[in-house]
C-alpha cells in the first residue's frame, strides 16, 4: 500500500513534473522480467538449444584404444571434439556411447566408420564440412543404440538416408537442406525431435509423406527456411511446431486439418494476409495453447482464432480492426499481445473483450489509441499501452479493471491537467504505473506558466460551451 501511496503522490505533484514519474516496486519480479516494451526478441541464431549434457571425459592418460589428440574415459566418452581433424580418426574404443566429432574439418565418413560401436548413444559431428557424397546410406545404420545425432552447421543438402531407427533426437540444422524424402525420416519411429531450422526448405521440397507415421514426433523446428506454405503432411503428433521466418503467404482449409494434438504453433514472420487465412483454418486444434503470428501482414484479427489459446501473439502486423467476434468465445486467453499494429480506439469496440474472462495481460502498445480502451475485463493485471496517442486518464479509466496491477502508459500525450489521479486510487493492487515520457515540457517552471494560462482559457472555452447549450 505505501508504494501505491507513493506513486500517488507523485501524480499528485504535476507541477514539478521534471521528477521522473515512473514507478517500479523494488523487487517486482513479473515487471522486470518483461521489459517494459516487450518487444520481440530479436530473432537470432541463439535459439532453442536442444542438448544432452554428457559428462566430460577425464583427460587422463590415454586409454588403450584411444585415437591421437582425442580424450577418452573409461565411461565410454571419447571427445576428439576441435581438433582440426581432417579425417576420420581409427582406433575408437568399441564400448564408445558417446563421441564428439564436432568442430573439426571432417568433409565425408568412410564406410564402415561405425560398424563396430553398437553402444554409441550420442554423436556430436555438427560444424564440420559433412557433404551428401561424404555419408552414404549405410553409415549410420548399423548404430543400434544411437538417440542422439547432431549434424547441424554442415554442408548437407539433403536429409540423409540410413539413419538409425533408435534415434530420439536429430539436428539438421544449419545446412543446406533443400529436401526431405520420402522414406529417409519414416523408419525412425522414436523420433522425438526434428530440428530442421536454418536450411533452404521450400514447401514442396519436404515429401508429402516425410513424416508419415513418427508418431513420438513431438517437436519439429522448421524456421528460418524458405517455405512458401505450410507443408502438407506434417507429424500428426506434432505439438510443438516451429515454422516462423519464412515465407508463408497463407494458411489454408486443411493446413492444420491432422494435427490435433498441436500445443504450440508459432507462424510468426512469415508473409500471411488476412484474405489468406482460411476462416476454418484452426477448426481442428482444440489443445492449442500458444499461437503466434507477429510480424506478418495481417489487417484484422482473423476470424476463426483457435477458442482455447491461452497466449495469442499478433504483434507487428497492420491491424487496423479486429473481425466482429474475433475473440468470441476466448475465455481460456492470459494473454493477449497486439503490440505494435494501427489500432484506434473506434477499431476496439467497447464488447471487444466481453469473453476474455481470464485475459491477465493485455499489450496494446505502439498503436494508436487515444482513450484508455473501455470495457476491459476485470480479470486484466498488466495493461500495456504506451507508445500511443494516450491524451487523458479519467476518473473512471480502470473502474471495470480493479485488479490491475502494472499500467504502461509511457510515451503517450497526456497532458498535466489531464490525468485524474483518483483513477489510480481505485487500484488496491497496482504496483507499477509508468507515465514516463508524457507531459513533455522543456523548462518547467517556464511552461507551468503557460501551461496554466492555457487551461485557464480553456476552461473559459468550456465555459462559454456549458452557456451556449
Ligand atoms: C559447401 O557447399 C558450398 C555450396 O554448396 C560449396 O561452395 C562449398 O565448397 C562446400 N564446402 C565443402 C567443404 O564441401
Ligand atoms: C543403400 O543403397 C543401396 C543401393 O541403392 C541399397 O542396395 C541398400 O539396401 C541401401 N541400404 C540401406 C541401409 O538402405
Ligand atoms: C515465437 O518465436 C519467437 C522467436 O523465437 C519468440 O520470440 C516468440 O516468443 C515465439 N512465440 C511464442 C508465442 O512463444
Amino acid at each position: 500500500m505505501a508504494q501505491g501511496w507513493a506513486l500517488l503522490l507523485l501524480l499528485l505533484l504535476p507541477r514539478q513534473l521534471g521528477v521522473v514519474l515512473a514507478v517500479r516496486a523494488p523487487g517486482f519480479g513479473r515487471s522486470s522480467a518483461r521489459s517494459l516494451s516487450p518487444e520481440e526478441n530479436e530473432f537470432s541464431e541463439e535459439e532453442p538449444v536442444l542438448v544432452l549434457s554428457p559428462e566430460e571425459p577425464g583427460r587422463g592418460p590415454a586409454t588403450i584404444g584411444c585415437p591421437r589428440d582425442c580424450a577418452c574415459s573409461q565411461e565410454g566418452v571419447v571427445d576428439c571434439g576441435g581438433i582440426d581433424l581432417r579425417e576420420f580418426p581409427g582406433d575408437l574404443p568399441e564400448h564408445t556411447n558417446h563421441l564428439s566429432l564436432q568442430n573439426n574439418k571432417l568433409e565425408k565418413i568412410p564406410p564402415g566408420a561405425f560398424s563396430e560401436l553398437s553402444n554409441l548413444r550420442e554423436l556430436y559431428l555438427q560444424n564440420n564440412h559433412l557433404t551428401d557424397e561424404g555419408l552414404d546410406n549405410e553409415t549410420f545404420w548399423k548404430l543400434s543404440s544411437l538417440e542422439y545425432l547432431d549434424l547441424s552447421s554442415n554442408n548437407l543438402s539433403r536429409v540423409p538416408a540410413g539413419l538409425p531407427r533408435s534415434l530420439v533426437l536429430l539436428h539438421l540444422e544449419k545446412n543446406a537442406i533443400r529436401s526431405v524424402d520420402a522414406d529417409v525420416l519414416t523408419p525412425i519411429r522414436s523420433l522425438e525431435y526434428l530440428l530442421l531450422h536454418s536450411n533452404q526448405l521450400r514447401a514442396q521440397g519436404i515429401h508429402p509423406r516425410a513424416f508419415q507415421g513418427l508418431k513420438r514426433l513431438h517437436t519439429v523446428h522448421l524456421y528460418n527456411n524458405a517455405l512458401e506454405r505450410v507443408p502438407s503432411g506434417l507429424p500428426r503428433r506434432v505439438r510443438t511446431l516451429m515454422i516462423l521466418h519464412n515465407q508463408i503467404t497463407g494458411i489454408g482449409r486443411d493446413d492444420f486439418a491432422t494435427t490435433y494434438y498441436l500445443e504450440e504453433l508459432n507462424l510468426s514472420y512469415n508473409r500471411i494476409t488476412s484474405p489468406q487465412v482460411h476462416r476454418d483454418a484452426f477448426r481442428k486444434l482444440r489443445l492449442l495453447r500458444s499461437l503466434d503470428l507477429s510480424g506478418n501482414r495481417l489487417h484484422t484479427l482473423p476470424p476463426g482464432l483457435p477458442r482455447n489459446v491461452h497466449v495469442l501473439k499478433i504483434k507487428r502486423n497492420e491491424l487496423v480492426a479486429l473481425a466482429r467476434g474475433a475473440l468470441a468465445g476466448m475465455a481460456q486467453l492470459r494473454e493477449l499481445y497486439l503490440t505494435g499494429n494501427r489500432l484506434r480506439n473506434r477499431a476496439l469496440g467497447p464488447r471487444a473483450w466481453t469473453d476474455l474472462s481470464g485475459l491477465q495481460l493485455l499489450d496494446i502498445a505502439g498503436n494508436q489509441l487515444t482513450e484508455i480502451p473501455g470495457g476491459l475485463p476485470e480479470s486484466l493485471e498488466y495493461l500495456y499501452l504506451q507508445n500511443n496517442k494516450i491524451s487523458a486518464v479519467p476518473a473512471n479509466a480502470f473502474d471495470a479493471t480493479p485488479n490491475l496491477k502494472g499500467i504502461f502508459l509511457r510515451f503517450n500525450k497526456l497532458a498535466v491537467g489531464s490525468v485524474v489521479e483518483s483513477a489510480f486510487r481505485k487500484l488496491k493492487h497496482l504496483q507499477v504505473l509508468d507515465i514516463e515520457g508524457n507531459f513533455e515540457f522543456g523548462d518547467v517552471s517556464k511552461d507551468r506558466g503557460r501551461l496554466e494560462k492555457e487551461e485557464e482559457e480553456e476552461d473559459d472555452d468550456d465555459e462559454e460551451e456549458e452557456e451556449r447549450r
